[in-house]
């Protein structure tokens, strides 16, 4: 199909999901279409709310521009969880006790509707409950624990402290944190489940179809490549929303990596989290068939398109995890993005102005949790329910106190980056230097250009410059793509769009004819 973008299962690396959970194919949009509602994005945010809406009598479609599965519910690690990001003391503060209560009791809806759903859908997806544990290793860190503790069970968790003897890790800790009741579930298998029962009946799934525009109104459109569509409401639950500007300047993209390897000593099933800035985390998961236990380990965060060699995250993260559990074979590696909201909290309603047009985005590292929370919480909005999260997570609230700091930080590295790509030193001046395989910024006859050269030696020549707002893309070596540092849209090698904001490929930049590409072998 023309502009659409390789499945994410050809990305360098894929993910344990992608690895131990096939998905049966999708159709295309056949052409326009009128629906009540619908939903750009089939991960655990789209078809959670495609299928409660459907259940409640709605016609839905949900539209995804790559495969159910592959976006970045297939590259979490998929913790089930009340122990979010931002800490319960800082949220008792930016939000009032009133304000952490209503993210924990939405948490903990959450991973009961998951539970809930995955029982009624016989979903095969390796569901359990297990405790949560958020461990120090220095004294120091055990005082923030104490200051937590509190905070967590003021706002409904059943958190205590536990001592470093009860703390079920292979290394020596200072205590932890333990929340009971947390869950844990494969993700794609999870999807499959939601997938499957959301087809049908008037409701669609479609694939491979790539929405280039959203019009708000009444009704509102969606225009695809393959078809325009009319409905009375539409939902972006794309991890960032399309091409909106204002809430964009409160989303921070994060990359994240995760190795899962073959786990040879003993590890309590668990959800583990060190105080590290970034964190760490971590937690099992059986193999299919009997094939053994891994242990799944996160960490090594940092801001999109900041970090050049980002194989050296999964080294760093390799040697953090070898260093404290016996480990076998390595099963997988993977990386996804995370986005960060500036106040702390996601973004789940109208969209700021929108009329008709929804969004559900910001879900820092908790994105089955929140995108589950995000499904409920819009589910009632677009029948015309109230719903006690509305307002806490509301798109158009106003908390200045909670993120002025990193909207001045962010928003001004984000100017920063917009002039400062353009001044850089290029990554190498001649078409040589780029390896095979590997993508560079060259400066040829003073522009810059972004150069991919494939293994077998031909050259892609792009504009650098992001079709969201012009900032200039990075090359991610780890996973062969080349991400843009404001927002996190990223593109494929040869500039087709991966992931959102930016919705049109990147622009082909022709080589100057007395520059010439390497030959071709095919
Ligand atoms: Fe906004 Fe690239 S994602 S400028």
């Amino acid at each position: 199909m023309p502009g659409s973008a390789p499945p994410p299962e050809e990305r360098t690396h894929p993910s344990l999901w992608s690895r131990t959970a096939t998905l049966r194919s999708y159709p295309q949009l056949p052409g326009d279409l009128e629906v009540d509602v619908v939903v750009v994005g089939a991960g655990i945010a789209g078809l959670t709310l495609a299928l409660l809406l459907k259940r409640a009598g709605r016609r839905v479609c949900v539209l995804e521009m790559h495969g159910v599965g592959t976006g970045q519910t297939g590259q979490t690690t998929s913790h089930l969880t009340e122990l979010l990001d931002s800490r319960y003391h800082q949220l008792t503060s930016d939000f009032g006790l009133r304000g952490a209560r209503l993210a924990a009791s939405g948490s903990r809806a959450a991973i009961e509707q998951m539970a809930q759903l995955a029982e009624e859908l016989r979903a095969d997806c390796d569901f359990a409950r297990v405790p949560a544990f958020l461990w120090a290793e220095d004294p120091r860190g055990l005082s923030e624990l104490q200051r937590e503790e509190g905070a967590a069970r003021d706002a409904g968790l059943a958190a205590h402290l536990v001592s470093g003897q009860e703390v079920p890790l292979p290394f020596t800790t200072q205590g932890a944190l333990r929340v009971e009741d947390q869950a844990q579930l494969h993700p794609r298998a999870y999807l499959r489940a939601l997938a499957d029962a959301v087809q049908g009946d008037g409701s669609h799934v479609f694939e491979r179809t790539r929405v280039v525009e959203v019009k708000d109104g009444a009704p509102a459109r969606v225009l695809t490549d393959r078809g325009t569509l009319v409905a009375h409401d539409v939902v972006e639950a794309t991890t960032t929303p399309l091409n909106r500007l204002r809430l964009h300047t409160q989303l921070y993209p994060y990359r994240s990596y995760a190795i899962a390897a073959r786990l040879e000593g003993e590890l309590a099933p668990g959800l583990y989290y060190d105080l590290a800035d970034p964190y760490h985390y971590l937690r099992t998961h059986p193999l299919p068939d009997g094939g053994g236990t891994v242990v799944i380990v996160g960490g090594e965060d940092h801001k999109v398109g900041e970090v050049s060699d980002t194989d050296a995250c999964f080294t760093r993260l390799d040697a953090w995890a070898r260093s404290r559990f016996s480990l076998g074979e390595e099963v997988a590696r993977w990386s996804g993005q995370v986005i960060e909201p500036a106040d702390g909290l996601p973004f789940i309603g109208l969209n700021p102005g929108g009329r008709h047009v929804w969004v559900a985005t910001g879900f820092s590292g908790t994105g089955m949790t929140f995108g589950t929370l995000s499904a409920m919480v819009l589910a009632d909005l677009l029948q015309g329910r109230p719903n006690a999260y509305a307002e806490l997570f509301s798109p158009s609230r106003l908390t200045p106190s909670a993120s002025a700091k990193d909207f001045v930080q962010e928003n001004a590295d984000v100017a920063y980056r917009f002039v400062a790509d353009r001044l850089r030193r290029p990554d190498a001046r001649a078409l040589e230097e780029v390896p095979p395989g590997e993508g560079r910024i060259l400066e040829l006859e003073g522009r810059k250009v972004a150069v991919f050269r494939e293994p077998g030696g031909r050259c892609h020549a792009l504009s650098p410059a992001c079709t969201h707002l012009g900032c200039h893309v990075h090359w991610n070596g780890a996973e062969r793509s080349w991400d843009c540092p404001c927002h996190g849209a990223r593109y494929s090698p040869t500039g087709r769009v991966l992931n959102g904001p930016a919705v049109k490929d990147l622009a082909a930049a022709p080589l100057p004819p007395q520059i010439t590409d390497a030959p071709d072998p095919k």
